[in-house]
């Protein structure tokens, strides 16, 4: 475990020692952000840490309010519900939908909280990884009505972008629902950074439905899910998750408030990012290292073996970079090393990680892959 004595940046401290830092999900650096940081410490002062409620008691304050709203705005939606983390969302939605749909059919390497999020007594079938033909074949196979087809809209550990355009069909073929976790592409994909439908340019027809998240390109913390009014009464009226929980503390809140802002008046961050991504994953494919995903600042370098992978991560380190070896829960059988990009990084930064990785190779730390 890498513990740090600094905040992320594209450098950190760890134990008295500057690195060079790609971990985390900081894709936009806004987590550091002296503006998101201003609006933090304003609130504090306004309102303390935490309202020590949940939303349906005392714990509803006008920042949720005008968070909600500013959310709504960004995401062209009618209501936003903000929660306790994006882990929650999946869980949240499924079981508001219920009566909406027969099976969910999830994507086999979908992420932890899609999994658990799913309601014990529905019954629950997995489609092979980003494989549309396999998710009609079990539909038809099983003459599903009404399914729910859940997925990451990128993958966490992959940064493998979910394949909507070709999916989407297939629900409506069979009159579904489709459900994206888009976790890790809230704030970056798509012309205004809705997300992956509309990267793919999806309909906005009422059939697809998100779960995003604050904490990553956002900065900040929290989940959320945005639609219709209806939706969102549903979730406040009936969701236990959310009713249950203690509402997002004002610091969060007011960071995701001042994120929402900067994203709003810089579009370019965002593409600067994709294009950072895209050129640094394909200068770590002509090293000849394996790696997945495009369009996506997430870059993963997989190797043969756990042990490959754990001693590169080790060797990036001494030579002054932090890109941790992904030790996350998962159905992949894969062994990598993550490099997340962000806005942040500069050219010199990115040259010096490649150069470093270009030393790995040639020293054979990672020969067979
Ligand atoms: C795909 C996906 N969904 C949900 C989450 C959970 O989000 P949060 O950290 O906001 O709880 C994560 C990540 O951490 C994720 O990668």
């Amino acid at each position: 475990m890498i513990v740090l004595d600094s905040g992320i940046g594209n450098y950190v401290l760890s134990e008295g020692r500057k690195y060079s830092f790609f971990g985390g999900n900081n894709y936009l650096g806004l987590a550091n952000h002296p503006y998101l940081k201003e609006a933090v410490i304003k609130a504090v002062e306004k309102y303390g840490v935490n309202f020590s409620a949940s939303r349906c008691t005392t714990g509803t304050s006008d920042i949720h309010i005008e968070l909600e709203k500013q959310l709504s705005i960004f995401k062209g939606k009618q209501d936003t519900v903000v929660f306790a983390s994006g882990y929650q969302g999946n869980g949240i939605l499924l079981e508001i939908l219920k009566g909406n749909y027969s099976t969910v059919l999830a994507d086999h390497h979908a992420h932890p909280s899609i999994t658990s999020g799913i309601p014990r007594d529905v019954s629950i079938m997995t489609y092979n990884h980003c494989d549309h033909d396999h998710l009609e074949y079990l539909l038809s196979k099983h003459n599903i009505l009404k399914p729910l087809i859940i997925t990451d809209g990128v993958f966490a550990l992959t940064g493998e972008i979910a394949p909507l355009d070709k999916i989407y069909p297939v629900v409506k073929k069979f009159n579904g629902l489709l459900v994206v976790d888009d976790a890790h592409s809230t704030g970056i994909l798509g012309n205004t950074g809705k997300g992956t439908p509309e990267h793919f340019n999806l309909p906005d027809d009422g059939n697809i439905f998100q779960t995003e998240t604050m904490s990553k390109a956002l900065g900040s913390y929290g989940g959320f899910i945005s639609g219709n009014k209806p939706l969102m009464e549903l979730i406040r009226r009936n969701s236990t998750t959310y009713k249950a929980s203690t509402s997002l503390p004002p610091p969060v809140v007011a960071a995701g408030i001042a994120s929402l802002k900067i994203i709003g008046e810089n579009p370019a961050l965002r593409i600067q990012l994709l294009e950072k991504a895209g050129r640094l994953r394909k200068e770590i494919s002509m090293l000849g290292y394996r790696t997945s995903g495009d369009g996506t600042p997430i870059i993963p370098i997989i190797l043969s073996t756990m042990d490959k992978a754990k001693k590169l991560s080790l060797f990036l380190k001494k030579n002054g970079i932090i890109i941790p070896f992904m030790n996350y829960p998962s159905t992949h059988k894969l062994h990598m090393i993550r490099i997340t990009v962000t806005t942040c990084h500069t050219d010199d930064q990115i040259e010096t990680l490649l150069s470093t990785l270009k030393k790995s190779r040639i020293n054979g730390t990672d020969q067979s892959q």
